[in-house]
């Protein structure tokens, strides 16, 4: 026998040498909600591990995940009910909650990097990312609200604004809208390909921002489409978006694969809250291996071709690492 590929394998430092993908806490962003009042740290029920923080508990979160060597984190805002209106408007008032939090953020731990949300789901009192009339999602009315909100996101310090409404045009309006205030070294991760998914369940859960009607099917992309992501990705590289997230990961490791190969920008991924939460759930129950789960997960979305992940294991990941 001339091949043998099993002499690539014999043992650990033969292995690493040749190991083709690999994962490091560099790559990771960490999806951190955020709610108002002091001393708040409620745990999700349906995502082990992950909690609503008030601001004492978020800075002190941002502290250790440094340490740790996570420096990206997301942040998502669990509104009060009685903010929510139809046209979203909390969500770039002076007295929002999360701004102010960014604000805090930033001036503590400026190397941190901050990414928003820019989607008016949790603001909006019918639950949907865009603004509702007769049952119906209208797309360019919705865009004037996402251009404020990143305005004000921008303003109170966010480095990576994270458009996940899946309207059209959002890019190029947001962009400019942001150029417009100043902001032009502010970047868009663009929530490119986000799909209709049923694996978005917990984080709903987490911001009490299910759908009050319907569902999401006019807007983010039928599972079923591929080709169709390519036209979302053409149109947002041209619309000058910085980055194109692909979401959810792991059962669109194909989409995340066809971008990396099209387009010269860096490609994200969403390990999305029902994702963690299947991993966590089995687990839990000794069905699984978390240890060797939990990285495997994680390789298999970078090896498919995503530069960066945003994901909910992002501060065990590290841990692990660092054998803490
Ligand atoms: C809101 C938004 C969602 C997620 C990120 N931003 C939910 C949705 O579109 O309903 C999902 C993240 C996750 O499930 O972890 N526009």
């Amino acid at each position: 026998m001339l091949h043998r590929p099993r002499r690539n394998r014999k043992n650990e430092v033969v292995r690493s040498q040749v190991r083709e993908t690999n994962i490091s806490v560099d790559n990771l962003i960490y999806p951190l909600f955020v709610v108002d009042g002091q001393n708040v740290k409620s745990e999700v029920k349906s995502l082990p591990g992950q909690f609503r923080l008030s601001l004492d508990h978020l800075l002190k979160e941002v502290d250790e995940c440094m340490n740790l060597g996570v420096k990206c984190f997301d942040l998502f805002p669990a509104v009060d009910e009685s903010l929510k209106d139809a046209m979203g408007t909390y969500s770039y008032s002076d007295k929002n909650f999360y701004l102010k939090y960014i604000r805090e953020v930033k001036q503590r731990f400026p190397e941190a990097v901050i990414m928003t949300d820019v989607a008016m789901d949790p603001y909006s009192s019918d639950g949907h990312d865009g603004v509702v009339k007769d049952g119906k999602i209208l797309n360019d009315e919705t865009l004037e609200v996402l251009g404020k909100m990143s305005v004000a996101q921008a303003d109170a310090g966010a480095d990576i604004i994270g458009p996940s409404d899946m309207m059209d045009g959002r890019v190029e309006y947001i962009r400019d809208d942001l150029d417009l205030a100043g902001f032009t070294d502010v970047s868009i991760m663009s929530y490119t390909a986000k799909y209709a998914s049923a694996f978005y369940g917990p984080f709903r859960d987490a911001l009490g921002s299910a759908p009050k009607f319907g569902d999401k099917k006019t807007y983010q992309m039928d599972p079923a489409n591929k080709t169709e992501a390519l036209i979302e990705a053409e149109l947002d590289y041209a619309e000058g978006a910085d980055y194109l997230m692909v979401k959810p990961a792991l059962c669109y490791l194909d989409i995340i694969h066809m971008l990396k190969e099209n387009f010269p920008i860096p490609i994200a991924a969403y390990n999305v809250s029902g994702e963690y939460a299947m991993l966590k759930a089995a687990a839990q129950n000794g069905w699984v291996d978390y240890d060797r789960a939990m990285p495997e997960m994680l390789l298999s979305i970078k090896r498919a071709g995503a530069d960066v992940i945003l994901t909910y294991f992002a501060k065990e990941f590290a841990q692990m690492v660092k054998g803490k």
